[in-house]
């Protein structure tokens, strides 16, 4: 069975993209499991970084399609060894459209729609990463209601924690509206703005209401992830044959993301008695 993540904030450009992305091509070239990324998010930020990586020229294959016929199997894109995605473009706005049309009011069958669609992709993979956009809505929905865990960020620089806290309180409502069974994995600090420094009392404010789950990486601002938007996520290599320092910083931080997040989930596992 696969572990089914969605990256979020109801705040837009905090480094929810960025943290797919990254988790993904860690998850997959570091960690070795087999990683599907699942672009909700009709700008398909998440899609184009992934193209760039695999050096992918065309895409060919796209979410809508998947959720018009009801199939995302044959919508599946290889990047790299162990990461395929499902890609999105703009075509996907028509989400809203494709859900009334096929399920009219009944709001649990459209909500839950992704999560069926990914039914048959359970056994392919070992972990499944969905990227979404920033607003309170059917992509949204649709991924919070097919997620097992929810990894927030929680960008450190601005003036309060609202995007996160509305989020979490989104998640309620849908755990007692609809019976989900998302749990917050584990809150990333990121911090965006070149040369701008962690502000600790926002890290504070998000230990004193979440305790733990407030990771101890941070991800702070560096030129070479902002670089990998336009060249594709990589490891470079110097001309004396050792790699890139620059690129194994960039990508040390998300690996120990990724195994911060990892003890989180092995608690969690107990408490559900899933281990
Ligand atoms: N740690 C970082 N260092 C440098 N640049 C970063 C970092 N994280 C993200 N960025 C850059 O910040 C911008 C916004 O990041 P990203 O696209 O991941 O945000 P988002 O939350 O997905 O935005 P949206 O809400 O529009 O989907 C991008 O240009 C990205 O390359
Ligand atoms: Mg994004």
């Amino acid at each position: 069975m696969a572990t089914t993540y969605v990256v979020g904030n109801f705040k837009g450009g905090v480094g929810k993209t960025k943290l797919v992305t990254m988790l993904a091509y860690e998850s997959s070239q570091v960690k070795h499991k087999r990683t599907l990324v699942v672009d909700m998010d009709p700008q398909g930020n998440a899609t184009s970084v992934l193209a760039k990586t695999g050096n992918i020229d065309k895409i060919d294959r796209n979410i809508t399609d998947g959720f018009i016929n009801g199939d995302l199997q044959k919508q599946i894109t290889s990047v790299l060894p162990n990461l395929d995605m499902i890609g999105a473009n703009t075509a996907f706005r028509s989400l809203p459209r494709i859900l009334m049309k096929k399920f009219q009011d009944d709001d649990l069958k459209s909500m839950t729609y992704l999560k069926t669609l990914l039914e048959p992709l359970q056994n392919v993979y070992d972990v499944i990463y969905l990227d979404v956009p920033p607003t309170i809505s059917d992509y949204s929905d649709n991924a919070m209601m097919a997620a097992d865990y929810c990894i927030i960020v929680l960008q450190t620089q601005s003036l309060s924690l609202d995007g996160a806290k509305t989020y979490i309180a989104y998640m309620q409502y849908l755990a007692d509206n609809f019976d989900s069974r998302l749990d917050v994995l584990g809150i990333v600090p990121c911090m965006l703005r070149p040369g701008g420094r962690v502000d600790e009392t926002i890290v504070q404010q998000a230990r004193d209401l979440y305790g733990n789950n407030v990771l101890n990486t941070v991800i702070r601002y560096q030129e070479r992830l902002k670089a990998y938007d336009a060249e594709g996520i990589h490891v470079g290599t110097t001309t004396t044959g050792l790699k890139d320092s620059w690129d194994l910083r960039a990508h040390k931080v998300f690996i120990d993301v990724l195994d911060e997040l990892g003890t989180h989930e092995d608690a969690f596992k107990e408490i559900r008695g899933t281990n």
